[in-house]
């Protein structure tokens, strides 16, 4: 058994860190987790249903840039160790307006990072502030290659800057100050409860509403996508097993082309909805690119597999299918996230285009 623990986690009710604080509350009944989201457009405690009366869960609803709150959410909890998700974390929003997205993933992180460190600097022992990171910060690639650890940085839009920056700042208080630090930095997540202004959630949001498909450029960009509880499972096992100040590539050795994912995604609706073969792929548009779009990211996951014996558990087939099956069946929670502020959100970045 697991000896008992404080965790707070930051961005809970998010698509990946909804998945983690379940994951967490379920596998280790020892744990407290206090789950502290600011409830953005992103953030939804539908999404938290299931364990939302556990008794080794909490709900704080703050900021990351409220320095006093931060400040006092420490002193209130004691906490032991923080798995920091909390991010702006789509690149197309960034590029409209970036400063949110400094703010809150730069500066935020700071925050928590002088947080943890004033409320751990009298014992240290057995603590840990683990940052969940992207494959982004690394550029882009061309036809070859794979992004590892030591892979140089080269951020390109404001989102990757920005993580990139919270990156450097997460491994600057482990060299300055001692902090136990982890980092991962994992490829494209897909799954439920993913926000659907991201491709896949969007795609499949559009396909059952007969609505246009964008497709930003060529097409032929390419990602490796990983199956959310797969990302879950890597940060529990990282978490647990990861050697300090070290950091962890997380990929699910899967990449795709853009226009063949949605060729698949569009077929398997296509069977899935009994549309006639090819309806969908009807609805695919080509749209004026992402700027700064990058080409490529792949991740070699080694050092994951190697040192902590960890590997994605689907294949991508299995993956995508079941995440149409959830959208396809979670009508209602489609409908909420899509009400209100989305819409203005999809008018700004899509009319136009
Ligand atoms: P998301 O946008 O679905 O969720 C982000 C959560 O953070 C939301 O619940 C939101 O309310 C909360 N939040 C935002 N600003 C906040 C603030 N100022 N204070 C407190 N809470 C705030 O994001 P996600 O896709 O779940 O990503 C989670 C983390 O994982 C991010 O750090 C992201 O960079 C990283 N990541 C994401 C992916 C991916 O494919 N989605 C891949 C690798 C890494
Ligand atoms: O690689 C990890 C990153 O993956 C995470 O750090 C980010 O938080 C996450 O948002 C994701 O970033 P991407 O930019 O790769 O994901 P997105 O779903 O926005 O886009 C995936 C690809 O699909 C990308 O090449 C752009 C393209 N795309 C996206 C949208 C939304 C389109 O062609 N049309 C679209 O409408």
């Amino acid at each position: 058994m697991n000896s008992s623990k404080k965790i707070l986690v930051t961005g809970g009710a998010g698509f990946i860190g909804s998945h983690v604080v379940k994951r967490f509350i379920k596998n280790y009944p020892n744990y407290h987790i206090v789950n502290l989201d600011a409830l953005t457009y992103a953030g939804n405690l539908e999404n938290l249903k299931e364990i939302e009366s556990a008794s080794n869960y909490t709900f704080e609803k703050g900021d990351i840039n409220n320095v006093d709150f931060i400040n006092n959410l420490f002193k209130k909890y004691n906490f032991d160790a923080v798995i920091h998700l909390a991010a702006e974390s789509h690149v197309d929003r960034s590029i409209l307006g970036p400063r949110k997205t400094i703010e809150t993933n730069i500066v935020g992180t700071l925050n928590l990072l002088i947080a943890a460190q004033n409320s751990w600097k009298d014992n240290i022992e057995g603590k840990l502030f683990y940052h969940v990171s992207t494959d982004e910060v690394y550029g882009s690639l061309g036809d070859t290659g794979f992004f590892v650890e030591e892979t140089p940085y080269d951020p390109r839009s404001p989102y990757s800057a920005s993580k990139a920056a919270s990156d450097h700042l997460v491994r600057a208080y482990w060299h300055t100050y001692d902090l136990p630090i982890l980092i991962s930095n994992c490829s494209n997540n897909y799954g439920s409860f993913q926000f659907p202004e991201k491709l896949i959630p969007l795609f499949i949001h559009n396909v059952k509403n007969n609505k246009e498909l964008p497709v930003y450029g060529d097409g032929k960009y390419t990602r490796d996508w990983l199956w959310v509880e797969d990302h879950a499972s890597a940060i529990e096992t990282i978490f647990h097993k990861g050697k300090m100040g070290e950091t962890y590539n997380i990929g699910g050795n899967n990449e795709w082309k853009n226009i063949d994912l949605i060729h698949l995604l569009c077929d398997s609706m296509d069977e899935i909805l009994g549309r006639n073969p090819g309806a969908s792929r009807e609805l695919i548009t080509f749209v004026k690119d992402r700027p700064g779009h990058d080409r490529r990211y792949a991740i070699d996951a080694t050092k994951l597999k190697n040192d902590l014996n960890w590997e994605p558990s689907i294949t991508f087939e299995k993956g995508l299918k079941n995440t149409i099956q959830w959208y396809l069946e979670n009508e209602e929670w489609l409908d909420n996230v899509t009400s209100g502020e989305y819409k203005k959100y999809y008018e700004k970045q899509y009319e136009g285009r």
